[in-house]
């Protein structure tokens, strides 16, 4: 078995590598598109082959330009008899030498785990993930708001304005960052401070093709900081961003007043989809979309390397 990475030469061969799996994977219009800008490269997929044969295949996303990011499809021919095996050493090849252990993405459909064709198919690729370290999971809800829906309308509780000042939206950041119950804030708390983990939230959303003048803060009557709204968007196009509760102000249903600010921002500029995604343990951020009118649609599992704990 040969394990290495693809070169355009083999682009026939990669496209007729075929999921039949109900799991997201690299299917051959995918992987013509993001081959063809930037967000796959013939280096980030690596191939296990034999005698001629791609037996197995791994597929990494990322921005163009940038490093991998995210394990987008992993495929094994259904003549192997131990997938996972395969699968593990080939990602453990393409870890080494990306010197990282990128996220593994799998979206599957609501109500998952009653389904056993998907029970069945991420079953092999989360063990083949585990055993080449990936061994951190989370569960990632889907929602989505669409025009059918009504716009959610304003409470009057809180008074949103612009704040051109990034420092300020810093602090915020780092504010609500307390007691979050978000996965990847957590984790980075244990290994950066707050102010940091900040820093880098804010970088990436001034990185998305969202408009930096959407965001709002957030205040009481009072003139009091209660929270901050992020409306964004990503490639496909509009998506909730961030939004945060500062911890004095927890458990007032805030949450609901920022959630219907993005919800008309998008709607007033006659968006007809508006995204989001939240972790299955973020209870209260769940509850929100569903009472603002999200459709929750579908489920992205995140299988990760465990942080390094400084
Ligand atoms: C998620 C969040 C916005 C919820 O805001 P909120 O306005 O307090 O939400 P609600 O008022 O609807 O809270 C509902 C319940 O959850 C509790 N709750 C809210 N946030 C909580 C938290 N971080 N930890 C524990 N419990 C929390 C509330 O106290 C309340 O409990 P109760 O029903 O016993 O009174 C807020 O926790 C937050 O800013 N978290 C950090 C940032 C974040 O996770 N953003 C979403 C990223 S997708």
């Amino acid at each position: 078995m040969h394990v290495r990475p693809a070169t355009e030469a083999d682009l026939g061969r990669l496209l007729d590598c075929v999921v039949d799996e109900p799991v997201s994977w690299a299917h051959p219009e995918r992987l013509r598109s993001f081959l063809a800008d930037g967000h796959y490269r013939y280096d980030r997929i690596w191939v296990a082959e034999q005698d001629g044969e791609i037996l197995a295949r791994a597929v990494w996303w990322g921005f163009p330009g940038a490093a991998p990011l995210a394990l987008d499809c992993l495929y094994v021919h259904p003549s192997v008899t131990d997938r996972i095996t395969l699968a593990a050493d080939l990602l453990r090849h393409a870890h080494d030498a990306f010197g990282d252990r990128p996220a593994y993405h799998l979206f599957v459909p609501v109500g998952w785990r009653d389904n056993q064709a998907v029970t069945g198919a991420v079953g092999w690729r989360w063990e083949a993930g585990r055993r080449a370290g990936l061994t951190e999971e989370l569960e990632r809800l889907r929602y989505a708001w669409t025009p059918d829906r009504p716009v959610p309308e304003a409470s009057g509780r809180l008074t949103f304005t612009a704040e051109p000042d990034d420092e300020v939206f810093v602090a915020a950041f780092a504010a609500a960052s307390a007691g979050s119950l978000d996965h990847h804030t957590r984790q980075a708390l244990l290994v950066k401070d707050a102010e940091t983990q900040a820093r880098e939230d804010l970088a990436d959303y001034l990185a998305m093709p969202g408009d930096r003048s959407w965001w709002r803060l957030a205040r009481t009557a009072s003139g009091e900081l209660a929270g901050f709204a992020l409306p964004s968007a990503n490639q496909s196009g509009p998506v909730v961003g961030y939004l945060g509760v500062l911890p004095g102000h927890r458990g007032r249903g805030y949450v609901d007043d920022l959630l219907a600010e993005i919800t008309r921002c998008h709607a007033a500029r006659g968006a007809d989809r508006v995204a989001a995604d939240t972790d299955a343990g973020n209870t209260p951020m769940a509850r929100a979309f569903e009472r603002a009118g999200y459709e929750l649609f579908a489920v992205r599992l995140v299988l990760s390397a465990a942080p390094l704990q400084a």
